[in-house]
């Protein structure tokens, strides 16, 4: 299936002493009706990335496909197929009632107002009592929603957030994450740029990682927490000998050990199985009685923070791409 963005070797340089390299030759793809989750460090390269992909940066070098259409940097007319919801929420007028911003941007992109829509989206976003009183009167959490509604409200095919679930409560994070698990309804491609791994590990269909200018990879979300090649095993034993808690245990890294009465709780990461099983013959010559042993796969935090932490071993090849 043709991808519905495609980025190639996009880099983006800010002048300045020293100049920033933000992207580095950034390649990216994102299918129809994926959710893509960009995630990566303070200063990675991300909200860079969205801006050139608003138009409101102009990259260095590289081609960014929209559909069949190749373009070097987006123009005006190029927004009628993505929309952009920035960080916070510097675009809306605040002056303007939330109805008032709806009118101006949708004729701003050209787009006809249906009313019908509006009313679904007002319903969907219970902005409905709220769509007419001025958005300096709303909270953060009603300016998100109006911003995400007149995004939606211009039928682009791709949608981009950039930080979407900053300072939303729990509510209304939680009906965010169920509009998105649903496309809101409508036939939308998302691509976000976030630091919230709960949020991504529900909606997203796909993580790209960026740092420092460099997209270190783009997977499946399925696929990347079976990156790290670890699991997590937990072992739970009973004391029952003079030495219960063996010393070969210490030779174990990312190994922790907690002991309450006679119960010894042992949580394990491990790349091998080798490990675990060795952790269990010790555990069983000393004596103890193994009442309990599960391993799962990793979750997506651990998976990020081992796959940014690594980026030096990833590059020399100890960690397997
Ligand atoms: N207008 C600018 N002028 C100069 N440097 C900039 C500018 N905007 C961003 N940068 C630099 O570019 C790099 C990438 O910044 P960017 O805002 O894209 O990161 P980010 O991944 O969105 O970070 P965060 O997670 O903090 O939002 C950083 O080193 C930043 O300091
Ligand atoms: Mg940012």
């Amino acid at each position: 299936m043709l991808p519905l963005l495609s980025i190639r070797g996009l880099s983006k340089t800010y002048p300045g002493r020293p100049p920033v390299r933000a992207l580095k030759g950034v390649d990216l793809d994102l299918r129809p009706g994926a959710v893509l989750a960009l995630l990566g460090p303070n200063g990675a390269g991300k909200t860079t990335l969205i801006r050139v992909l608003s138009g409101l940066l102009r990259p260095d070098a590289g081609i960014i496909r929209l559909g069949s259409t190749t373009l070097n940097h987006v123009r005006a007319r190029d927004l009628r197929s993505i929309a952009v919801v920035p960080e916070g929420d510097r675009t809306l007028w605040l002056r303007f009632t939330g109805y008032e911003n709806v009118r101006f941007y949708l004729a701003l992109l050209g787009h006809r107002l249906d009313k019908r829509i509006l009313d679904y989206f007002l319903d969907r976003f219970q902005l409905g009592n709220d769509i007419h009183r001025l958005v300096d009167h709303y909270s953060r959490g009603m300016r998100q929603k109006l911003s995400i509604m007149i995004a939606l409200l211009t039928r682009a095919p791709l949608l981009i957030l950039d930080e979407p679930t900053l300072g939303l409560d729990p509510t209304i994070r939680t009906e965010l994450q169920a509009m998105i698990e649903n496309r809101f309804d409508l036939a939308t491609s998302i691509l976000l740029a976030t630091h919230d791994l709960t949020f991504v590990q529900r909606v997203a269909t796909e993580v790209g990682i960026l740092n420092s200018g460099n997209l270190l990879l783009q997977k499946p979300i399925a696929d990347l927490r079976a990156l790290g090649h670890f699991r997590r095993y937990h072992i739970v034993a009973t004391a029952n000998g003079p030495e219960p808690i063996p010393s070969s245990l210490q030779h174990f890294a990312r190994c922790s050990v907690s002991r309450a009465g006679s119960q010894i709780t042992i949580h394990l990461e491990a790349s091998n199985h080798g490990d675990f099983e060795m952790i269990v013959a010790a555990l069983h010559s000393s004596g103890n009685i193994i009442t309990d042993v599960h391993s799962e796969l990793p979750d997506l935090e651990s998976v990020y923070h081992r796959i940014v932490a690594n980026r030096q071993e990833e590059v020399s090849g100890s960690f397997p791409p």
